[in-house]
């Protein structure tokens, strides 16, 4: 088999166990209709250029439509021996219309086609992972406007600090997804750059037109510099630096819901479709889901230093090394959309007991810093205030009252600035509408951020439908595909 790949130079097939391990296609063939559209296009500009006939062009469009129809089928049976998926196509495509095939390669290698595909499939799954985000945006936004008169106690260090409203703590989880569209957006302008025409490593002696290749493609742009284009994955180091923030996003606010929907705090409860049982403890109701996004955190992580350090001492140009590429920044897609999914579902479906939330706020402190204000706002400096209010809390706890429970006569003995309004200001609900600085938890700022989200997440949705409409020529699903991993299994 090896003979008929490579050539003469061979005087001997490779060994088994090298086949195996140098073999792609257990996975680039998710790659396929991307690899068939790189050759349609390839293939009608070496015509336009006279480089191949007319008729060889058709031969060779009508050969990859039926080749793309059995993969799309599931009628296609990949091979380990052609090592990847792009040698499997070229090699059904010759056996089935010869000569014509056989041109297909003219002014182009593996390098560049392999690059080419990998930068369409990043682009398709980034419109794709954009429509995902923006719906976890939306959940949360959604959530803060359904529960938006709960108030919980905000932390600290994880001690109780000031009292803020649930739907202020959903929007700051809404502020970082809309950075990590930002993010996105960068990673689908880096990866929509064609590097076809590259060819190994120099460019080519034919008269071939790149531009006209990326057009027929929908890149906006190609590569400059050949050997830049056959051996960047900056586009794929820069998509898993995203994918690695967004999990880090979405494992906060896990440890955040797991906490909240234990005993201790009772917060809130995941609905039963998102949680999972005991199989001894008839009690249990365990939110795997949220550990499991945790968790999962840790393989994204793990694959953007593993491309980076198979990227830090690679040489110009291509080397094999980056066929290492793929692997992981595939699981970061499915696992990071996966998470997407779930929270968009999980977070509309969840319980938050806003009683339970209120229960734990009138019995501590949380409105210290308001009576400090008070005082700060009749004249007292700050930090004088801070330390009249220091002992107020310290007396209390001595006396096992609240702020709340102390008498007018206890507030005057602290200080004589106080007056009955003192009890106003220390509800809770006040302590809230009183934060109503620029981004604070009061509720008109809290509204202004939703007003602002969901502007944010229509502009988004525009770009979402134009890079949907811009990879529509290639959309697929590769589900259905028997995936061969190594000739033994
Ligand atoms: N399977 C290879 C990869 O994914 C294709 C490129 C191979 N190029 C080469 N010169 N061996 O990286």
């Amino acid at each position: 088999m090896s003979e008929m790949m490579w050539g003469g130079r061979f005087q001997k097939a490779e060994e088994r166990s090298a086949l195996d391990f140098n073999a792609s296609v257990s996975y680039d063939c998710r790659m396929y209709k991307e690899d068939i559209a790189g050759s349609l296009a390839h293939a009608s500009m070496l015509a336009d250029r006279g480089i191949i006939s007319k008729e060889d062009l058709e031969k060779i469009t009508g050969g990859l439509l039926k080749i793309k129809k059995e993969i799309d089928e599931g009628r296609f049976a990949f091979s380990v021996e052609l090592e990847d998926v792009h040698m499997n196509v070229e090699k059904r495509l010759t056996d089935d219309i010869g000569d014509a095939g056989a041109r297909l390669h003219t002014a182009r290698s593996r390098n560049d086609q392999c690059a080419a595909d990998l930068h369409m499939y990043m682009r398709r799954h980034i419109a794709k992972l954009a429509e995902k985000l923006i719906a976890a945006e939306e959940a949360l936004i959604g959530v803060s406007e359904k529960y938006k008169d709960v108030i919980l106690p905000g932390y600290t260090h994880m001690q109780r600090a000031q009292p803020v409203l649930f739907a202020h703590h959903m929007m700051a989880y809404c502020a970082m997804l809309q950075r990590d569209f930002e993010r996105l957006t960068g990673c689908y302008e880096m990866a929509d750059a064609s590097p076809l025409g590259a060819c190994a490593l120099a460019g080519t002696t034919y008269p071939t037109m790149p531009k006209e290749t990326a057009e027929k493609l929908h890149f906006s742009k190609c590569y400059g510099n050949s050997l830049d284009a056959v051996s960047d994955r900056d586009y794929l180091l820069q998509f898993l630096s995203f994918a690695s923030i967004c999990m880090m996003h979405l494992s906060r606010l896990s440890e955040e819901l797991i906490l909240w929907s234990t005993g201790e705090f009772g917060f809130i409860e995941l609905d039963d479709g998102y949680s999972t049982g005991s199989s001894i403890m008839p009690q249990k109701k365990n939110p795997d889901i949220c550990e499991l996004v945790r968790g999962k955190t840790g393989r994204v992580y793990g694959h953007l230093t593993a491309l980076l350090t198979v990227m830090k001492g690679l040489p110009l140009a291509y080397d094999k090394d980056m066929q290492e590429d793929k692997e992981g920044v595939f699981d970061a897609i499915d696992t990071l959309g996966f998470a997407l999914d779930i929270y968009a579902g999980m977070l509309g479906t969840m319980t938050v007991n806003g009683a339970r939330t209120r229960a734990v706020l009138e019995n501590d402190f949380s409105n210290a810093t308001d009576m400090a204000d008070y005082l700060a706002k009749k004249g007292l400096p700050f930090r004088r205030a801070h330390a009249v209010v220091g002992n107020a809390v310290a007396y209390c706890i001595e006396n096992r009252k609240v702020l709340l429970d102390l008498t007018m006569e206890e507030f005057k003995k602290m200080s004589p600035l106080f007056e009955t309004d003192i009890y106003e200001v220390l509800q809770i609900e006040n302590c809230v509408k009183n934060r109503d600085s620029y981004g604070g938890t009061g509720p008109k700022q809290v509204k202004r951020q939703q007003r602002e989200a969901k502007k944010i997440v229509n502009r988004q949705k525009k770009l979402a439908a134009e890079w949907k409409e811009a990879n529509a020529f290639i959309a697929v699903s590769y589900t259905h595909l028997t995936l061969p991993t190594t000739s033994r299994v």
